[in-house]
């Protein structure tokens, strides 16, 4: 069964869920080397690196899994400012990445836009042309807003959908008029119209979640005729009323983290093998749950990685979940740490290239 589910030019839902429900290492193993394979051949094995700013932990947002909502009084709150953060991406183009992602908690008010608009404009005027490629991870904002953001130059957003299914989003998020599914929906809707490359992702192995659940999430990708996808495992951050609940009910062993560890491998190998020109990114968290998770990410087809840039004074401030890697860390550090893990996986990596999503760029030709 297995072996005809790999070598199928398409696979189809049902063989999505088989997939997901594997749990023997030989057949693990297989399903990895077929995903690496398709990935091989449809966007190669060179990984892109895409510097992470994390700018902000202010956020408006009060979603239960997150160490930054609103909700949070524990942590103290801080803003990278805008001369800070182009010191950021300097550093980045000089060490040939060929982006950078600014990433931040949820705000809408005109300080914050007109920010990442000066933002965006300087970072355009960093190195020759091209320059660094920009993608933006900043929420749900106004069309007016991501327009102005386009415009200046920002050409990817990274926006996770979090759970495509309705009823789990509802218990993820608080009931209080700023957490909808479909205004998620509609934001994704109106990026690609606007022209971005566009990413969404969701967390793996979310209480209540199913297999059917995850499936669902790939055909959501595919619905949305989505050019890049962030996942990664749900991990628990202890001053949150989800990661509360998880603990409390001794849902947070060891045998349940490296669940969704293989979970999160799982979704990225599945996903490459049925979407498989689009960028897929091995994201901090599978780190969080495995010291070589995000090599794990590389092997199973993701081929981008997002090293950490962010000033170290601000790192342990912007903990989304608990046992973030790389806190203690420097952008250098990030770098040459990285760099090792990759070239052990075999892959190699395309300093000074913005590796686009290959699935967007032949999608534009037609
Ligand atoms: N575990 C894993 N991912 C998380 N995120 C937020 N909190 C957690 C958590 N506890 C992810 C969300 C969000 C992204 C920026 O970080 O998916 O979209």
């Amino acid at each position: 069964m297995l072996n005809s589910i790999l070598t199928k030019e398409q696979l189809m839902p049902d063989d999505l869920l088989y997939l997901l429900k594997l749990t023997n290492e030989a057949d693990l193993e297989k399903l990895f080397a077929a995903s690496y394979a398709v990935k091989e051949q449809h966007v190669g094995t060179k990984a892109y690196f895409r510097g992470l700013i994390e700018l902000s932990n202010i956020c408006v947002k009060d979603c239960y899994y997150c160490g930054i909502r609103k909700g949070n009084k524990q942590v103290p709150r801080f803003e990278t400012s805008v001369t800070e953060a182009l010191e950021l991406a300097q550093w980045a183009y000089d060490n040939e990445y060929g982006s950078v992602v600014l990433q931040s908690g949820e705000r809408q008010d005109s300080a914050f836009v007109q920010t990442i608009s000066h933002l965006i404009s300087g970072i355009k005027e960093i190195g020759a042309s091209p320059g660094l490629g920009i993608t933006l991870c900043l929420g749900e904002q106004t069309p007016e807003t991501y327009r102005e953001w386009f415009k200046l130059g920002a050409h990817r957003y990274l926006l996770r959908i979090e759970t495509s299914n309705k009823k789990l989003y509802k218990q993820l998020h608080p009931n209080d008029g700023t957490h909808s599914f479909e205004q998620r929906v509609d934001c994704l809707t109106e990026l690609s119209k606007i022209g971005y490359q566009v990413g969404t992702g969701v967390m793996i192995g979310l209480p209540g979640q199913t297999e059917e659940d995850l499936v669902n999430d790939i055909l959501f990708y595919e619905k949305m005729d989505i050019a890049m996808v962030g996942m990664g495992p749900y991990v628990v951050h202890k001053d949150t009323p989800m990661g509360g609940d998880v603990i409390q009910n001794g849902l947070d062993t060891e045998e349940e983290r490296a669940k969704r560890l293989t979970t999160s491998l799982k979704m990225i190998a599945a996903t490459r093998l049925y979407l498989k020109d689009i960028n897929i990114a091995a994201t901090t968290a599978l780190q969080a749950l495995h010291p070589l998770g995000r090599e794990m990410g590389l092997k199973a087809g993701a081929n981008i990685l997002m090293p950490i840039i962010t000033l170290p004074a601000y790192r342990s401030q912007y903990q989304l979940y608990d046992n973030k890697p790389c806190i203690d860390d420097t952008a250098e550090k990030c770098k040459e740490c990285l760099t090792g893990r990759v070239l052990s996986t075999g892959d190699s990596i395309g300093f000074g290239e913005w590796g686009d999503s290959v699935h967007f760029n032949s999608q534009s030709r037609h």
